[in-house]
């Protein structure tokens, strides 16, 4: 699929139907999930995949105060992406609930209060910083998009292989589908936008080399975020997945060609981290 303008790219996600329709969410069988053993060494990991798809209210809240958020077809995308990204949140937790795990009344609340005033302190300066940099910034939160959309993706079909349990595959399925046209939408805005000046590359390059980190790093705790990385991706095999699916796909952008940052790092909290040392109640 290749777009000749960002109002394209929006034209074709406004086309896509959701695949968590009502009539699928409705027809989830809750009542089989205690039917099939679920590894409770995932339950940290599930719970921070539902944190993230919640905070992405947060995220977007930040980007509207940047020339990204106000941008009309990016603003309309997100719009939607919010919404949907809710959906996955509030699943996960169903699921959890159904497999014996309770979470609180106010779970949503509970997620948004923790995010410390340290990281909220420092979402603020790094949008006065962006905006000082302009609309050449966009095409850097695009690519993050991208890398964050894939990351989740395959974060999210590495566990329907590693916890196999049919329901949780059911529902993950739906979530996947959704991810990829997410992904579709970041990754060809990022490509237009990169297109557009040499500057936009050199800041993309420059911002992912030194700066990223897995989506949520910062927002909920170090231990409960390596903890994640490492079970999904702690071994050889998760390694080479992030690689093929996520880091090949973007060094295929303009200007990212040879950057190997997100295998880099995956790698690097696959090696550090010692699962065995994360307590279950801290999460
Ligand atoms: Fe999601
Ligand atoms: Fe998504």
């Amino acid at each position: 699929m290749r777009f000749k303008t960002n109002q394209d790219v929006l034209d074709w996600y406004e086309k896509q139907e959701r695949a968590l329709t009502k009539d699928f969410i409705d027809e989830i069988p809750w009542n089989e999930v205690k039917n099939h053993p679920f590894d409770k060494r995932f339950v940290p990991v599930l719970l921070y995949m539902r944190d993230i798809e919640i905070l992405t209210d947060m995220y977007h809240q930040e980007l509207l105060r940047t020339p990204t958020g106000k941008d009309k077809v990016i603003s309309k995308f997100m719009e939607r992406w919010g919404i949907e990204e809710i959906t996955h949140g509030e699943l996960i937790n169903r699921f959890l609930n159904e497999a014996g795990i309770e979470t609180p009344e106010d779970w949503k609340g509970e997620i948004t209060r923790s995010v410390t005033n340290y990281y909220h302190f420092y979402a603020r300066c790094l949008s006065t910083l962006t905006n000082c940099i302009g609309k050449s910034f966009t095409a850097t939160h695009m690519a993050y998009g991208t890398i964050n959309e894939l990351s989740a993706a395959q974060s999210y079909r590495r566990l329907i292989e590693l916890a196999d349990h049919p329901v949780l595959t059911h529902i993950l399925k739906g979530i996947i589908r959704e991810e990829s046209v997410h992904t579709t939408f970041y990754l060809n805005i990022a490509r237009l936008e990169l297109k557009k000046s040499d500057f936009a590359q050199k800041i993309a390059r420059f911002v992912i080399k030194k700066f990223w980190n897995p989506v949520g790093s910062g927002a909920r705790p170090q231990d409960l975020t390596d903890y994640t990385i490492a079970t999904l991706f702690g071994d050889e095999k998760g390694v080479e997945w992030i690689d093929k699916l996520v880091t090949q796909k973007i060094q295929m952008l303009p200007g990212l060609d040879g950057v190997t940052k997100v295998t880099d790092r995956i790698a690097e909290i696959g090696r550090e981290t010692n699962t065995s040392d994360f307590v279950l109640a801290k999460a």
